[in-house]
């Protein structure tokens, strides 16, 4: 059964603004109230102890380390739970929530899918499902939603500071708040109550004029931004935008923009408190959250100060802005629109799409598919089908519900549309495509990334990713080189059919509707302790971790060097968290002093460290030196540099983070 969105209790999500204005005014106090951007704003107002970490009174920007503590996590499938339960508390210390979102497969609708993946995955959700049960986590089951569009409708809120377990948990900054996307190791840091560390990141400042038009939307602001910055410019840094733009564009656009700063691997992105987040938090039930922000933006929270400083500066003018589509296989290699075709023809590739895919948690927000819904009836009045598979994956349930309400789904199907699981899919490389293996072809997704096997496995099928209006339209045409905005789609009358600009609905007429009440989860739910996390013996996807022997014990015949370690690979070209994600749990990060070091070991040659020691003994300006024995039996060494603050060598010392937070707690 459905039910209406009715106004949620907001006593645990909203953000405690007075104690945070408090916090803030300290740090202030400190560093000598200079004027603030809003990042600085917020991460200040989350430090754990500004006395003791600014005891010197300075506060460097992309030197000084932070220690913060975070208001709330969001983990996605099994992946910080096992860390957590290894701490040994009884309760998370700050609140949480677990989304089943990763493992749903699509391979022929919502509902096969869903039930499908239920059983192949039911040992992992019955080990999530209990281990919610059992620390008081919110459980969002499998078909729920996409964990951070369900963040944004429940729990994000302007000036909070929350981590997540996922690469794109910045999509909450759509909601004026900095949410940063972690490894399970610095969840559980939050999750434990210790303060998590954040190196002062430098800030970005995006000033925005203009406003949006016809076919560009938010969509293809990042887009664009993606080309400018790179996949590197947003290393260490968070991207404020700040700005006349910001203030005309719906609440869930900006989240599409924060989504998406993930790409130029930005820590975060925010954005000030603007009038569409007031009707956002409202119309999803958390109208007391938007009456408490309005009071702490009264106060000067929620926006930067008056001469704040960036680091950086970008100008962007939105009135100038066209659709963009970036790729292959690459997010910043950005195109307008208008020189895509040309752009495809240089390369020599066919001018054939073979599939279009909307939704995700970048692009399935009421607006989008409001707004591709509107081609849709354009395209069915002239008779149009879409030419190639078109699959969209809604970000949520209650997005699925009101698009079925509002008839959404109805056009969308009728056009050719396979309306998937509330779930990731094909964004996530869940996706069972039967046509096209192994054969060079082209997809265009409304998704945030596209390096090679992304999708559908296949490392010769090239994604481009655009805004859903233009993958929708492109659907419809079949050729990469159409360009709405100026080309028409022959109809069999031989008559021509142009599409008109896409209008879409920033918010339902009649609200949100929540759908079926199941999928959702008793909120606020309190530890039941005597629950058993369910852990098949014989799994082979699950393991209750047992600590790791700090590398400095007694089986190592080196002290506190490192003992002699083979080198398992070396990676090149584009690195993301889906190629590091093995990189985890209280290893010693080293830089090569030399870049041309880097070509010099190999997998299986032998390295060991000189130097450690000085470091762990707290030796001033001690620096580490790698010793390499080459499989060929050729020695040398090469000098490194590190970056570890006086907190992480805690971590390298008790063997990893972990065991560091286990031994401070128990
Ligand atoms: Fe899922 Fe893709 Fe977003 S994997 S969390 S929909 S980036």
């Amino acid at each position: 059964t459905s039910q209406t969105l009715p106004e949620k209790n907001c006593a645990s999500i909203t953000p405690p603004y007075a104690q945070l204005l408090e916090k803030l005014q300290s740090v202030r106090d400190i560093l000598g109230n200079k004027p603030l951007t809003l990042a600085e704003k917020i991460l200040y107002s989350h430090i754990a102890n500004p006395a003791e970490s600014l005891s010197d009174g300075k506060l460097v920007r992309g030197e000084t380390y932070l220690q913060l503590n975070p208001e709330r996590v969001a983990m996605q499938d099994a992946s910080a739970q096992l860390q957590f339960m290894s701490a040994g508390m009884s309760r998370c210390a700050v609140p949480a929530s677990i989304h089943c979102d990763h493992l749903i497969q699509a391979v022929n609708g919502a509902d096969p899918d869903l039930q499908r993946s239920i059983v192949t995955n039911k040992e992992v959700f019955d080990f999530l499902e209990s281990a919610s049960r059992k620390y008081g986590i919110e459980f969002w089951q499998p078909g729920s939603g996409i964990i951070h569009q369900i963040v944004l409708e429940n729990y994000a809120a302007p000036g909070m500071l929350m981590l997540g377990t996922d690469s794109h948990t910045p999509n909450a900054g759509g909601l004026g708040m900095l949410a940063i996307g972690v490894g399970g190791a610095d969840a559980v840091d939050a999750l434990t109550g210790t303060p998590w560390e954040l190196k002062a990141p430098q800030i970005v400042g995006i000033h925005l004029t203009g406003e949006l038009n016809g076919w560009a939307t938010p969509k293809d602001l990042i887009l664009h931004l993606a080309g400018k910055l790179t996949v590197r410019g947003g290393t260490g840094r968070i991207l404020e935008y700040f700005g006349p733009g910001v203030f005309n564009q719906s609440c869930t656009g900006l989240a599409t923009v924060a989504n998406m700063g993930a790409e130029v691997g930005a820590t975060t992105s925010t954005f000030p408190y603007t009038p569409s987040m007031r009707a956002y938090l409202t119309a999803t039930g958390r109208a007391p959250v938007s009456r408490a922000a309005d009071e702490a933006a009264s106060r000067g929270f929620l926006a930067a100060d008056e001469g704040a400083e960036y680091d950086q500066l970008i100008e962007i003018n939105l009135s100038e802005l066209e659709p963009n589509i970036n790729g292959p296989f690459t997010p910043d290699l950005a195109t307008p629109l208008s020189k895509f075709g040309s752009f495809v023809n240089e390369q020599g590739w066919k001018d054939e799409l073979s599939a279009g895919l909307i939704g995700s948690c970048t692009n399935s927000s009421y607006q989008d598919m409001t707004s591709v819904a509107d081609l849709a009836r354009q395209a069915k009045a002239a008779g149009l089908k879409t030419k190639v598979p078109f699959l969209c994956t809604p970000g949520s349930e209650q997005i699925r519900a009101t698009m079925e309400r509002d008839k959404v789904t109805d056009i969308l199907e009728d056009v050719g549309a396979v309306v998937l699981a509330n779930a990731c899919g094909p964004c996530i490389g869940q996706w069972k495509r039967e046509d096209r293996k192994d054969e060079e072809n082209a997809i265009l997704t409304s998704f945030n990334r596209n390096f090679k096997s992304r999708n559908d496995g296949n490392r010769l099928t090239m994604n481009f990713l655009a805004s859903p209006t233009i993958v929708t339209a492109m659907a419809f045409s079949g050729k990469l080189s159409f360009n709405p905005m100026t080309d028409s789609i022959p109809l069999p009358s031989g008559e021509e059919f142009k599409f008109s600009p896409p209008r879409g609905e920033d918010l339902p007429s009649q609200g949100f509707t929540a759908g079926r009440a199941f999928f959702y989860p008793s909120p606020t739910p309190e530890p039941q302790s005597d629950t058993q996390v369910i852990i098949k013996p014989d799994s082979q996807r699950l393991e209750l971790l047992a600590p790791f022997l700090s590398p400095f014990g007694d089986y190592n015949p080196r002290g506190l060097e490192l003992p002699s370690l083979k080198v398992l690979m070396r990676v090149r070209g584009k690195c993301t968290t889906d190629h590091i994600s093995a990189a985890k749990q209280g290893i010693l990060p080293l830089w090569f002093v030399d870049n041309a070091d880097y070509s010099r070991i190999g997998s299986g040659d032998m390295i060991e460290t000189v130097g450690v020691e000085d470091l762990l003994k707290g030796k001033a300006n001690a620096t580490v030196t790698i010793h390499v024995t080459k499989r060929n039996g050729e020695t040398f060494t090469i000098p490194t540099r590190h970056t570890m603050s006086k907190d992480q060598l805690k971590w390298l010392h008790a063997g990893s983070a972990l065991n560091h937070i286990r031994s401070r707690i128990n």
